[in-house]
Formats: structure tokens, C-alpha cells, sequence
């Protein structure tokens, strides 16, 4: 039975004030130039850990940069999830995604119909025991998840010069007059109140799940958590 799980989580509004038909246009250039071109190379460690899985779903796919590396890759079908419907537009222009509207709080696929999913930038904005009880209704036995977003650095003078670069980014956003200032301004904030890295995978051992494991990139500033569906 799929559809069942209504949460309401402060990452919601957060999500909803980001993403909408403002931002969507310029989504690809602005991870592209505010990660400094990390965001490719995350993304491959993502696509590392599912190496030869088939059926892929990428949960908060976006603009599908992350489901069109898994097609390009040619490691089977993926499937694209996401709150947001201009989101989905963009992703559909650039390869024929099958996709849908949805949140990943109530996935509406049947149990057991993947062998991987997967997420870049979603942990912050979800109510995670949710996200780690669907994960693992749809993921068949034998069956992997990946998650990946940003962290708040813990070394201190890392931390300091993270401060300073959000603190840089709000005023370009607000000089450029940039549909993205309000993310900006809030993002660092969502971030660090967030600690979805330790909350995740206290989820996802509660729910079953077992070889969790944790691994931080770039100075801190993103992380991955990993587990299998025994
Ligand atoms: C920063 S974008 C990341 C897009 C893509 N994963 C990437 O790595 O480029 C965050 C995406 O998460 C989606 N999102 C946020 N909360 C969500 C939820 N509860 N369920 C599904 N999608 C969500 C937003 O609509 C947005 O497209």
C-alpha cells in the first residue's frame, strides 16, 4: 500500500519558498557556480555506490542533473520524484524522465518496486523517520540508499569562512536583485539546524536498514549517508 504517510516538517516551507518557477530556470548554473563545480563530483560518489543497480529512483530530482548522470552512465532506468512541478518541467526538457509530483514522505510507487534510490540536496527539507520508512517500502530486499546534501562544517575556522561565504553570497543576491537571494539568506540557517547526517541514520537503523555508513566531503561542507535493505 503506498500513498499512506502525511507529515508536516519545518523543511516543507523552506522548500516551497526556494523552489518554484523563479529559481527553476536558473537551477543547473547556480549549483553549478555556487559549489564551485563540486556538485558533479559529488554526485559521482553517489552514482559510485549504486554501480550496477537497474531500477534507480531519484528522490527530489529537480532538474534531473543527478538522473541524467545515472541514464548517461547507461546503469538502467531512473525514475525522477519532486515537490516541485517547474522543477519537473526543466528535468523532462532535458532527456524523457518517467517522473512525478510527489513528496518523498509518500512515494507513490508500489512496495518493492526499486533497487536503489537516491537524493542529492533532499535530507534538510524532510521529516527523515518518514523519508527512511518509504525508502525502505519501496526498495526491494537487497536494495541500497543514497543520500547526500550539504553539512554544517564542525571545524571551527572552516565553520568561519562558511559563514563568510553565505554571508558574501546574500550580497551578490541582493546587488544582482537574483531570484535566488531569499535562498541565500536562509540556506546556511536550514543547514545547520538541520543535522540530518546523525538524525538520518538513527532513522534508518530503526527502520531495519543495515551496513549505514557516513562520509563527509569537501572540508565538511557536504555528506553522504549510505544503507542496504538486508
Ligand atoms: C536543491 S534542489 C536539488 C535537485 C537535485 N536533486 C539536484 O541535486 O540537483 C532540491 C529539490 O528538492 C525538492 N524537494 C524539497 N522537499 C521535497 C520533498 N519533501 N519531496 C520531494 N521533493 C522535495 C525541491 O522541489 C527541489 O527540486
Amino acid at each position: 500500500m503506498y500513498g499512506r504517510v502525511l507529515v508536516h516538517h519545518k523543511g516543507h516551507a523552506s522548500a516551497r519558498k526556494f523552489f518554484n518557477s523563479y529559481t527553476a530556470p536558473s537551477y543547473d548554473f547556480v549549483v553549478r557556480t555556487t559549489t564551485f563545480g563540486r556538485d558533479a563530483a559529488w554526485k559521482s560518489q553517489i552514482l559510485a555506490e549504486i554501480r550496477t543497480r537497474k531500477k534507480v529512483l531519484d528522490l527530489a530530482c529537480g532538474t534531473g542533473i543527478l538522473a541524467a548522470m545515472v541514464d548517461a552512465g547507461s546503469r538502467g532506468r531512473v525514475t525522477g520524484l519532486d515537490l516541485t512541478f517547474e522543477y519537473l518541467q526543466m528535468a523532462r526538457r532535458k532527456m524523457p524522465l518517467a517522473c512525478v509530483q510527489a513528496t518523498a514522505e509518500a512515494i507513490p510507487y508500489r512496495d518493492g518496486t526499486f533497487d536503489a534510490v537516491i537524493s542529492s540536496y533532499l535530507a534538510k527539507y524532510v521529516d527523515l523517520r518518514a523519508l527512511a520508512g518509504e525508502c525502505w517500502r519501496v526498495l526491494a530486499p537487497g536494495g541500497i540508499a543514497v543520500f547526500h546534501d550539504f553539512t554544517c562544517p564542525e571545524n571551527p575556522a572552516m565553520h568561519g569562512l562558511w559563514r563568510l561565504y553565505f554571508a558574501i553570497l546574500r550580497v551578490a543576491g541582493e546587488l544582482a536583485r537574483s531570484s535566488w537571494k531569499g535562498v541565500f539568506c536562509d540556506l546556511d540557517r536550514v543547514i545547520c539546524e538541520s543535522h540530518w547526517t546523525g538524525a538520518l541514520q538513527e532513522a534508518l537503523q530503526e527502520r531495519g536498514f543495515a551496513g549505514i555508513k557516513c562520509k563527509r566531503y569537501t572540508l565538511g561542507t557536504t555528506g553522504m549517508v549510505v544503507a542496504k535493505k538486508p
